[in-house]
């Protein structure tokens, strides 16, 4: 169903992008990776290639309107056309908000909602002219679903984002262009790995109904659907992946801890 269509995955080098690059080629997809860190991509592209599809590896830091559009225009010379989109680079680094500069701010908005926008912005004109596409763009539940202390800006990028997908799938309906967002539950990643303790992440798996964190195929396999035509009818809409964690009764969570921490197994 995306058999030989092309789609380029921003900060596709690592975590849940890069499994969103491969899961897209095991299925025939073509794919360019796009990542501002060039050791990452060469691995990644490498790992891809290994799906037997053609893969573009770009490096370019997808918050500088110039670089985006220079990798665009790259994609487009080598494969003359865009099918797919997936606006996933993003950064989640904790700030207390007392402490947040204006600078600091700006960075991360940046990162998290400008890029989408660029990104987009460069990809569409291509879209419209063979009147198909598919934009898929990463959200969170934070911001959505949950507040967690530190992630301000994420939480108001996150949520921007899904503001973002409902008005341009409104606007880019009538091209045959869906938009739609995912909101991911925590998933492990090295981004994760790299911030959460592993007691964290022991008592996150106990709290989410299906016991087990999230991975990144989680993501990627709802990417694939999203961008393949059994997905045609479906625009504007976010799909959340976590497990069932943002409806899941914290009275019945404490006490399965207490129970577990009773039994000593916490
Ligand atoms: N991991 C989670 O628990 C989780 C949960 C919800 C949403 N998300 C979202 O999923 C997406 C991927 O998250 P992840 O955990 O895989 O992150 P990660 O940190 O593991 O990987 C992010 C990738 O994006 C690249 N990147 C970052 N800034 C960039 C920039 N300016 N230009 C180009 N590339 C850039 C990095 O080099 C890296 O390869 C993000 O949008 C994140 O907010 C993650």
């Amino acid at each position: 169903m995306i058999f030989n269509r092309l789609a380029i995955v921003t900060g596709g080098a690592k975590g849940i992008g890069l499994e969103i690059a491969l899961t897209l080629a095991k299925h025939g997809a073509h794919v360019a990776i796009i990542d501002r860190s060039a050791e990452d991509l060469d691995t990644a592209v490498k790992e891809v290639e290994k799906h037997g599809v053609k893969v573009l590896g770009l490096v370019a830091d997808a918050t500088k309107r110039d670089q985006v559009e220079r990798a665009v225009s790259d994609v487009i010379k080598e494969f003359n056309e865009v099918d797919i989109l997936v606006n996933n680079v993003g950064a989640y680094p904790r700030k207390p908000f007392i402490e947040m500069t204006e600078e600091f701010w700006r960075e991360m908005i940046d990162i998290n909602l400008t890029s989408m926008f660029l990104f987009t912005k460069a990809v569409v004109p291509y879209m419209i002219k063979r009147m198909y596409g598919r934009i898929i763009n990463i959200s969170s539940i934070t911001g959505l679903y949950h507040g967690v202390p530190g992630l301000v800006y994420y939480g108001a990028a996150k949520a921007g984002v899904v503001g973002f997908t409902k008005c341009l799938a409104a606007e880019l309906a009538p091209y045959k262009i869906t938009v739609n967002a995912i909101a991911p539950g925590p998933i492990l990643t090295p981004g994760v790995k790299s911030i959460w303790s592993p007691e964290d992440i022991r008592i996150q798996e106990l709290v989410n109904p299906l016991k087990r964190f999230g991975l990144p195929r989680d993501v990627a396999n709802v990417v694939v659907f999203l961008a393949s035509d059994y997905a045609e009818f479906i625009t504007g809409q976010l799909i959340v992946v976590d497990g069932g964690l943002t409806f899941v009764n914290p009275r019945q969570v404490v006490k399965e801890i207490l129970a577990l921490r009773e039994k000593g197994e916490l």
